[in-house]
């Protein structure tokens, strides 16, 4: 391995552009061409851009890094202060203390462990945000609002609008984030360019101007321009998902157990960003 103390620049060119102005740095250059550039302080891992095997060729004062898809990363060395290498021979790899999946193992066969009585129904995959705060939201409303709970019941092509109902009034995702790139005045205030924002998305749903009694579970509710999922060229990519799965869920639990109620009271996840529970204890 070898390792060059340079006052440098870098610019990358590849799946983005990229440059690091002139200062000095730690440059590591791998067995496999790599080149890593590290900066002292506040750089807990070092700037590698490309996958390896990369080609490195020498220039005086400029370093040019290729790999095999193009990419390019320009290095320009204005002054070298140190540069060594040293032959760290073959890497053992990582001893780790077990993975996972021991973990699970070890668990499911000690479940007395975790307290009394429990019991393994099956392996879980918890997803803490999205489509299972959406599920866990919506079936605490139900339990909460039986008036809304029989009108589902009793009509269940109402599923699609109560999801959107679910995504209003419970939002998973309670804020989003923006940074302006124009200057801009929003309800009076003037907000420079690179102004960063964060936008309640929770507090957008129940807003009295935008929804009648927004403050309603209506399952029924149309129309419904929630910003649960925002809006614009990132609103959420897997919105068709979440909505997929969680009206098959609810559509489903629902027939299974008209009449579930809660056994205790939920606890909630207790983020301020995502909103949904830890748990939500059930009589069935
Ligand atoms: C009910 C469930 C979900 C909710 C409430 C939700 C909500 C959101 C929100 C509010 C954003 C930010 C959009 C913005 O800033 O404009 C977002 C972005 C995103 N979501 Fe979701 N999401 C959910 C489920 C999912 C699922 C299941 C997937 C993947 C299959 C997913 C993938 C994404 C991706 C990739 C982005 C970033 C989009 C971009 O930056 O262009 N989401 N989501």
């Amino acid at each position: 391995m070898r390792l060059v103390i340079a006052r440098c620049s870098v610019d990358y060119v590849g799946r983005l552009t990229a440059h690091l102005p002139e200062a000095l740095r730690l440059l590591i250059v791998k067995a496999d061409g790599s080149v890593l550039v590290h900066s002292d302080g506040g750089s807990y891992k070092p700037l590698n851009w490309m996958s390896p095997p990369c080609r490195l060729t020498e220039e005086p004062g400029r370093w040019s890094v290729t790999n095999k898809t193009g990419e390019t990363l320009a290095i320009t060395l204005t002054e070298v202060l140190s540069d060594t290498s040293v032959d760290l021979g073959v890497d053992p790899g990582l001893v780790k203390d077990g993975v996972e999946a021991h973990l699970q193992e070890l668990l499911a066969v000690q479940l007395d462990r975790l307290g009394e009585g429990w019991r393994l129904v099956r392996r879980e995959y918890p997803t803490p945000i999205g489509p299972v705060d959406l599920i866990g939201n919506g079936l605490v409303a139900l339990a909460e609002h039986r008036d809304q709970r029989d009108r589902l019941l009793a009509d269940p092509g109402l599923i699609n609008t109560a999801i959107e109902e679910f995504l209003r009034y419970e939002s998973p995702n309670q804020l989003g984030n923006r940074i302006t790139n124009v200057p801009v005045k929003l309800d009076g205030v003037a907000l420079p360019a690179g102004t960063q924002i964060t936008v309640c998305i929770g507090a957008a749903n129940r807003d009295a101007e935008q929804f009648l009694e927004p403050d309603t579970l209506d399952v029924g509710r149309s129309p419904n321009r929630h910003l649960a999922f925002a809006s614009g060229i990132h609103q959420c990519a897997g919105m068709g998902v979440g909505r997929l799965e969680a009206a098959t869920a609810i559509g489903r639990f629902l027939g299974r157990f008209p009449s579930y109620s809660l056994a205790t009271a939920p606890t909630r996840g207790g983020r301020a960003r995502f909103r949904g529970f830890l748990r939500v204890p059930c009589k069935l």
